[in-house]
């Protein structure tokens, strides 16, 4: 019954909201806010150091505005600040932003930090909240609203002291979702009559939803209902501040665009506070997949995840959308099958729009290879083990090859209770099929090829010195070509019972130096044995594929 204790949220009163009837159709401005809100949450926060390798991160992935930072809350805030604006790291394209309380020491201090900058975003914040109100600050709506305008006319007095710097302004009514509307639109506007924007200099309203409180429907409402009711709409950008307490952070952050905000801010891979923040990458890349050019460079994402790791020392889980180790690869034999038709159809079709079954993003986009799409263990089917083969060592297996070779390998990793690496299932492959050479063994051969140009006949005269458990004998045969005349050869020398089934060929690589790739399938005893055999001369691999067979069966 602890469930009880919970008080339902409830709905927005909104009469014919928009946002539902709306698509996503361009990238919102982005804001990172790694450096601070992300940087905050770590056990062990950045250093300095880390802070800039971050920073230059997030300058390459193309982010234009980066918080940087809380200076007046560490020294080393305040020196990494310093250390941008000394070093000249900041591309004139990329605005700094920082965050500030509404306090005049803390104001004083964070302008002191920026000076020397070009541009720059202040942001104020205090918390706007019913519950924070009440047992956090003591105090009223109105001394709430007071701690807020204070603030923002602070803000205008330290920009007149530093005229070498192009500020703008960003207000958050922190914990706006668990703010009455009504009071977060007084606060905002009392905020923005300090401020007075205008078209050409506008100031940020961000709209946080500090404590993710409900479903992202209700953030939606509450988004549209704001961007409705502002005054000077055209002078504001409203801001998305989700997190991700319900683990709804991304849907919300979306629904409000929708709902009409223009900005985001969160962090790669959504680290922040509790849960975590908004994740930039997963938002960029939903709108990638639908089409959309998010304006933030996502290819390179195994190299991110490993700067991001290195300086948060945090960890990208496996399964994390788009960039998780393992959100390329399917183990499930029926999810292989469909990948590996829906690669193939991909090819041969020529379609213009990807469109493949279970990967809803080319791997390729974000820097990630077709190889590890398919991974084999126990719960693979045969398809996965052909499609290692052919992608990453060139052998097409045919149709029924696949079956077979597809057992093997489940057996394997069903032995073993691990998956099979590329190399592993390799191994096998030679080992079961490949140029066997034991019992049996084809020592040399020689072949006459009579083409009887008339009739479009082809007469191949075979004789070949073979080895049978150990014991040398020559063989001789004539058929229409090599398997046939070496069949013959082998009936008239009393080694009986095989019957040939199928035969397939196929290059090895290209150019030059390329080999031919056989696979042969004999049948005896009414059972079926394939062989391979791989040699610079189609005989020979021929001949090779029919002794594999053979000495598979042996
Ligand atoms: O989550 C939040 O509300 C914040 C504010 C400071 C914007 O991080
Ligand atoms: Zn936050």
């Amino acid at each position: 019954m602890s469930y009880k204790k919970y008080k339902p949220y409830g709905g927005i009163n909104i009469k014919d909201r928009q946002w539902p009837n709306k698509l996503i159709e361009k990238a919102p401005i982005w804001c990172s806010v790694d450096l601070r809100d992300g940087n905050q949450s770590l056990p062990i926060p950045m250093n300095v150091d880390e802070k800039v390798k971050l920073f230059k991160l997030l300058v390459a992935i193309g982010f234009k505005e980066i918080e940087v930072g809380f200076p007046s809350a560490s020294n080393t805030e305040y020196q990494f600040l310093r250390t941008l604006i000394e070093d000249d790291l900041i591309p004139e394209d990329v605005t700094i932003q920082v965050l500030t309380q509404s306090r005049e020491h803390l104001i004083k201090k964070t302008f002191e930090a920026l000076k020397g900058a070009k541009k720059a975003i202040v942001h104020l914040y205090n918390s706007t909240s019913v519950l924070q109100r009440r047992v956090v600050f003591h105090k009223s709506k109105q001394e709430i609203i007071d701690i807020g305008v204070t603030g923002a006319k602070l803000l205008m007095k330290y920009k007149d002291k530093y005229p070498e710097t192009d500020f703008s302004f960003e207000y958050s009514p922190e914990s706006f979702t668990g703010t009455e509307l009504e009071y977060s639109l007084q606060i905002c506007e009392a905020i923005l009559d300090v401020w007075k924007p205008t078209s050409s200099k506008k100031v940020i309203l961000n709209l946080p939803s500090t404590v993710e409180m409900a479903t992202p429907n209700i953030y939606a409402d509450q988004i549209e209902w704001f961007c409705r009711n502002v005054k000077m709409r055209e002078n504001i950008i409203i801001s998305l501040h989700t997190h991700n307490d319900r683990g709804t952070c991304t849907a919300a952050s979306e629904l409000g665009i929708l709902a009409g905000a223009d900005r985001i801010e969160g962090t790669l891979f959504g680290n922040g506070e509790r849960t975590g923040n908004l994740d930039l990458m997963t938002m960029a890349l939903n709108m990638h997949v639908q089409g959309i050019d998010p304006k933030l460079d996502f290819s390179n994402l195994y190299e991110i995840v490993d700067i991001y790791e290195l300086c948060t020392r945090m960890k990208v889980h496996e399964r994390h959308p788009y960039a998780g180790k393992l959100v390329y690869t399917a183990f499930s034999g029926s999810h292989q099958d469909a990948i590996k038709k829906g690669l193939k159809a991909l090819k041969d079709e020529n379609n213009n729009y990807w469109d493949v079954p279970y990967l809803p993003i080319d791997p390729h986009d974000v820097g990630r290879d077709y190889e590890e799409v398919i991974r084999i263990n126990s719960q693979s089917g045969k398809g996965g083990a052909a499609f290692i083969m052919e992608n990453e060592f060139g052998f097409i297996l045919p149709k029924a090859m696949q079956a077979d070779f597809g057992n093997l390998v489940k057996n394997k990793t069903d032995l073993l209770g691990t998956e099979l690496l590329g190399n592993q299932i390799y191994d096998l492959f030679e080992e079961e099929y490949l140029n066997l050479k034991s019992p049996n063994l084809l020592k040399n051969y020689t072949i006459q090829s009579v083409q009887n140009v008339e009739t479009d006949e082809n007469i191949v005269n075979i004789k070949a010195l073979i080895s049978v458990n150990g014991k040398e004998m020559n063989i001789s045969g004539v058929g229409n070509g090599p398997v046939d005349a070496f069949f013959n050869a082998l009936h008239k020398s009393n080694i009986n019972g095989y019957n040939f089934i199928s035969y397939d060929e196929h290059a090895l690589g290209s150019g030059s130096n390329s080999k031919a790739a056989t696979y042969i399938q004999i049948e005896y005893n009414d059972k079926r044995y394939f062989g391979v055999g791989v040699s610079a001369n189609i005989d020979t691999a021929s001949l090779n594929a029919l002794f594999s067979a053979i000495n598979r069966k042996s």
